[in-house]
């Protein structure tokens, strides 16, 4: 194991396996739009999530539920168009992929020919593994998503920490292994205790990359416009923010406003 960081030009699902057995974290950040992708992309991050987190963060929705393919697609092809080093993995949203394998396969399909995705990502373990079988099959790429699983917010009725219990641990420690054994090329854990996301990490050979679930895994994912600080109300443990662009962008709207208003903006300069 060695910890230099090697420069990849272009990131693929096999350049994470690499970075994993190199002991090289894996950097995941979320993105929706063309302009932020573009920015993400530049400034190193190895993997861009083209999250269902849309539905909060851009569209003002209480969960995730209601965002659809189309809007996934949108979203997906923004960013996909500003990214040149990234892997780009879009999620497939809340309907598009439980019911049946084949329905998994289509909605699939349609993320990776419509948006020019990498690759798909999807909640759960066993209840899902024959939808995930047959996108692998179709030579997808598929990241899984244990843990917390917002789409499932109903039946959980919190986003309260996940596997503290012996039963559900032990279920999740055996979803991982069901995922890495039918092809998954990385799993998402979110929201659980940090020793059970570092023993899941340890036992399987694809990363895992965590969100609230400690720092013992291969790579760490935040939601983009919490890690600005773009959202004041959000504010779980786990998140860390590098930056108020709430209170930056505020200020900026604020001058522009005052300025429109006493006549300073625009001056001479900046007229024909
Ligand atoms: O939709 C999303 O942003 C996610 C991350 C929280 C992992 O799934």
């Amino acid at each position: 194991m060695s910890s230099a960081k090697k420069n990849y030009a272009r990131i693929t699902t096999k350049t994470l396996q690499e970075m994993k057995a190199n002991g090289e974290k894996i950097s995941m950040l979320t993105a929706y739009d063309y302009t932020l992708g573009g920015i993400v992309d530049q400034a190193g991050i190895d993997v861009i999530l083209v999250g269902d987190s849309a539905s909060n963060v851009m569209a003002g929705h209480e969960t995730t539920l209601p965002i659809t393919l189309d809007q996934m697609i949108y979203h997906a092809s923004s960013v996909v168009r500003a990214v040149k080093r990234a892997l780009v993995i879009v999620d497939l949203p809340f309907g598009t992929y439980q019911a049946d394998s084949k329905e998994a396969l289509r909605s699939a399909i349609r993320i990776m020919k419509e948006s020019g995705a990498h690759g798909v990502k999807l909640e759960g373990g066993r209840q899902v593994k024959e939808s995930i079988e047959r996108i692998l099959q179709a030579g997808i790429p598929v990241m899984g998503h244990l843990g917390l699983t917002p789409q499932s917010i109903y039946k959980f009725g919190t986003y309260t920490v996940r596997a503290k219990e012996e039963e559900e641990a032990s279920q999740l420690l055996k979803d991982t292994k069901m995922l890495e054994e039918i092809g998954c090329f990385g799993i998402v854990l979110e929201k659980i205790p940090a020793d059970l996301a570092g023993q899941a990490a340890h036992s399987i050979s694809v990363p895992i990359v965590g969100i609230g679930a400690g720092n013992k895994v291969d790579g760490q994912v935040l939601v983009l416009h919490d890690m600005l600080g773009m959202n004041k109300e959000f504010s779980p443990r786990f998140l860390r923010r590098y930056s108020d662009l709430n209170k930056i962008i505020h200020q900026a709207i604020g001058q522009y406003s005052a300025d429109v208003k006493s006549l300073n903006f625009p001056n001479d300069n900046e007229q024909y």
